[in-house]
């Protein structure tokens, strides 16, 4: 019922000219799999020039973050409508985001308002550091996420969003989590959460992700999950025959 959805944050890589290269080799690979929503979030300097690339194609284009106004002293932010010049898509509240630029449970909860007033589709990043792992804290840390960057939005734009669980510990060391734990967590947390904010009906036709040290050899053993529907990539989605292994293991 729901479909696949596989994500590649490039995070800050890729000048223009190596952007375009990259795509021109994603292209084939990813224009093959249509059962999967296929989306590339590369730097915004790349915007127009991947724009143009994936304009006769339906491989959607998405942006690594945004800031909740349209237009304003601001300096060095790029706006909502910014984004929305090129994007379909945008991440927000990645662990990165969160760690190295202090966004908080509230920015993120003003970014996605901003996003879904805007159209936009948000890809809502969350997930529990090591610490908070080990203490055994993961599902508290989860659930207070998901529920604050929902607080205030309405149920009948919520099937726009996507959730992509990445606990922080597995984001680019090489050691992804179990597919049965992630898939737990999916299910008894995220997916729990978006009920409790959307109602049941809703809650099942939102798009969980898995993100953390996904490639192409793991990444069906994590989408075979019941509650995982696809994945946020970030390392592997740099490597074309990578990423496109891992969107035809969505599919
Ligand atoms: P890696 O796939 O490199 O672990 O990164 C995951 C991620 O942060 C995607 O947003």
């Amino acid at each position: 019922m729901r479909k696949p959805f596989v994500a590649g944050n490039w995070k800050m890589n890729k000048t223009v000219e190596q952007a375009a290269l990259l795509v021109a080799d994603l292209l084939p690979g990813l224009e093959a799999v249509k059962t999967v929503e296929r989306v590339i979030c590369p730097p915004p300097t790349s915007f127009m020039v991947v724009s143009r690339l994936l304009a006769a194609s339906d491989v959607g284009l998405g942006a690594q973050n945004l800031f909740w106004e349209e237009s304003g002293a601001y300096t060095g932010e790029l706006s909502v409508l910014m984004v929305k010049e090129f994007c379909k898509f945008v991440i927000i509240g990645h662990s990165e985001r969160r760690s190295l630029f202090g966004e908080t449970d509230d920015t993120v909860n003003l970014k996605m308002k901003s996003a879904l007033a805007h159209d936009l589709f948000p890809i809502l990043c969350v997930g529990e550091s090591l610490e908070e792992n080990e203490s055994g804290q993961t599902g508290t840390v989860v659930a207070r996420q998901v529920k604050k960057a929902l607080e205030g939005i309405e149920a009948g734009v919520a099937e726009k969003i996507v959730v992509a669980y990445e606990p922080v510990w597995a984001i680019g060391t090489g050691k992804a989590a179990s597919p049965e734990t992630a898939n737990e967590i999916s299910r008894d947390v995220v997916r729990k959460n978006l009920a409790e904010c959307f109602g049941a009906n809703i809650a099942a036709k939102i798009r969980i992700l898995y993100g953390g040290s996904v490639n192409k050899q793991n990444a069906a053993d994590f989408f075979s999950q019941s509650d995982i529907d696809g994945g946020l990539i970030g390392g592997a989605s740099l490597k074309a025959e990578e990423f496109v292994g891992i969107v035809d293991a969505a599919a």
